[in-house]
């Protein structure tokens, strides 16, 4: 029997953490942290769940999970709305990763449907659920964590002014 071998997760995605465009995300607001910390964080979530469960396109996910957001903010057209940008984006981080790296059907489908069932393609591959639902889960995560460091900061405010005020 053949045993594959499966590369670690650094190996598989270091090409695109070093991108020059790709290390713009650094710059970019997404759930609270930078877009690059949140598509990384995907990634590696989809790396270590296609590892669990030995599925044979484990590359091929994490690579397109790591590029289901390479977009910059400033790349859309006329200043758009959101509701466009949400619909857009999937497009755009598409024809960005496209542009730099050999894409298959499936990298095209789960950076396209990655915002399944809100916008964008549907999803036709397991793979695509998967990436779209850690997606999800990632984003409501990263989302919290924001909310409730802003919450502390507000509350900390309110606590150092009564004690500065009754002194
Ligand atoms: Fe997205
Ligand atoms: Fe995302």
């Amino acid at each position: 029997m053949i045993k594959r071998s499966i590369k670690d997760f650094e190996t598989i995605v270091e090409d695109i953490l070093s991108n020059d465009k790709f290390q713009e995300l650094n710059n970019e607001l997404h759930h609270g942290i930078s877009r690059f910390s949140h598509s990384r964080r995907v990634a590696s979530l989809t790396y270590r769940f296609a590892k669990l469960f030995h599925m044979k396109n484990i590359e091929a996910m994490t690579r397109a999970a790591l590029l289901h957001d390479f977009y910059l903010d400033n790349e859309f057209i006329n200043n758009e709305n959101s509701a466009k940008k949400l619909s857009a984006h999937p497009i755009l981080a598409y024809e960005n990763a496209s542009s730099y790296y050999e894409l298959g059907d499936l990298e095209e489908n789960i950076i396209k449907s990655h915002m399944f069932p809100l916008k964008g393609d549907i999803p036709v591959y397991k793979e695509s659920y998967i990436v779209s639902t850690i997606d999800k889960l990632a984003g409501a995560y990263e989302m919290s964590c924001f909310k409730f460091s802003l919450a502390l900061n507000i509350l900390l405010i309110f606590i150092f002014n009564i004690i500065t005020i009754q002194r």
